[in-house]
């Protein structure tokens, strides 16, 4: 089954065509960063003008590359949340056009339920048997959260933020050190050969004797970044010059060195938890070397399989979107089309099955 999948919600205009859930024929993306950079991040405004723009060029691709036509595709599948509201009215009103005239179905597909799906998407991915239930570490440039994965289509929110994602606090960190956007590659680049340990910088919701719950959720599996950047605000101020050289080096491998610790702590105290199978970690900040590095070391300690996304759908992606919708055809989950984008979409809303802890 081959699936055309469009993906609007933020600034990546993308467009994939992925044969029954895992073999990526094509993933096209036309990445918005430069024309957000001044700005030093997403203008919803340049965003919803630049998917009108690309995006009929962006689908043309992707099907030219594939060797498909519009024909020859099975279905299509669209982001219908969460995300800016301007920017999904985009792509869902093109897939929703298309899948009418063409008499396809159209399957509407949650943007996180993308990502945490991206792992499996390579030809030797291994069976669902061997997998769960697993730990899915969601970690983007919007959100940052802890799904336990008790199979196919059976989520159970564990914890989330409860202010920036991992992302945005890299981003916000390289927008106070003059280093640019997006943070995370740059952070990581000015990182290099930087001690991080120079600096001991928050890890969020540590020694706090506030209540266990933060709404429904366990507050020790929960994400604060806030502190954390106040932190590095408060840091640079009391330097009175603008870091350069050795100094910023350190500063940027100690932040990033709590931005990773702050999330493998979360992500221990669930293994430590709950029996997996195996773990996970998706979204654009699972491109960071140093995370990857020590989930790995996690993974060995623990002897838990872990599953990274394959670099190419770390970041907002159409494959990842064409992918889900194979899955929730194959389990009977697909329901019905949207009618309109949800820019708040929980994971919770959208299939069977899905839960979330009390
Ligand atoms: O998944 P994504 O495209 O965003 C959303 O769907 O929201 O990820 C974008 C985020 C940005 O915050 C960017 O700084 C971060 O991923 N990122 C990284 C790296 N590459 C991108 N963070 C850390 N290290 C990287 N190498």
């Amino acid at each position: 089954m081959k699936i055309l999948g469009i993906e609007t919600s933020c600034d990546e205009t993308a467009a994939a065509v992925v044969e029954d859930g895992r073999v990526v024929l094509s993933n096209a993306i036309y990445s918005q960063i430069a024309r957000h950079r001044p700005y030093g991040g997403v203008v919803p405004e340049i965003a919803t003008r630049s998917h009108v723009e690309k995006l009929p060029g962006i689908i043309e691709e992707a099907l030219e590359t594939a060797g498909e036509t519009y024909g020859s595709i099975d279905a299509l599948a669209v982001t219908y949340g969460p995300g800016l509201a301007s920017s999904l009215l985009i792509g869902f009103s093109a897939a929703k056009t298309l899948a009418q005239r063409l008499g396809k179905p159209l399957v509407g597909v949650n943007h996180h339920e993308g990502h945490l799906h991206s792992v499996f998407m390579k030809e030797d991915a291994p069976s669902d048997e061997a997998v769960f239930p697993m730990l899915g570490l969601m970690v983007s440039g919007g959100d940052s959260s802890l799904v336990l994965m008790h199979g196919a289509g059976q989520y159970e929110l564990l914890g989330s933020t409860i202010d920036d994602a991992a992302g945005e606090a890299l981003d916000k960190a390289a927008a106070v050190l003059n280093l640019g956007y997006p943070g995370g590659p740059v952070i990581q680049k000015t990182a290099e050969g930087g001690d991080p340990n120079a600096i001991r910088f928050p890890r969020g919701l540590e020694g706090s004797d506030r209540g266990k719950w933060i709404y429904k959720y366990d507050r020790n599996l929960c994400f604060s970044f806030s502190g954390l950047k106040t932190s590095l605000l408060t840091h640079v101020k009391n330097l009175d010059h603008a870091p350069e050289g050795d100094e910023l080096r350190d500063i940027c491998a100690s932040y990033q060195e709590a931005v990773c610790d702050a999330l493998l702590i979360r992500v221990e105290r669930v293994l430590d938890r709950f029996p997996v199978k195996s773990f996970s970690c998706a979204g654009g900040v699972s491109l960071n070397k140093v995370l990857r590095e020590k989930l790995t070391a996690l993974s060995a300690k623990k002897g838990i399989a872990l599953l990274l996304s394959p670099p190419p759908l770390c970041t907002d992606n159409a494959a990842m979107i064409a992918g889900v919708a194979y899955e929730k055809t194959r389990l009977g989950l697909a329901g019905e089309e949207p009618s309109d984008v949800n820019p708040n979409l929980r994971l919770a809303d959208w299939g069977q099955g899905c839960t979330e802890s009390a």
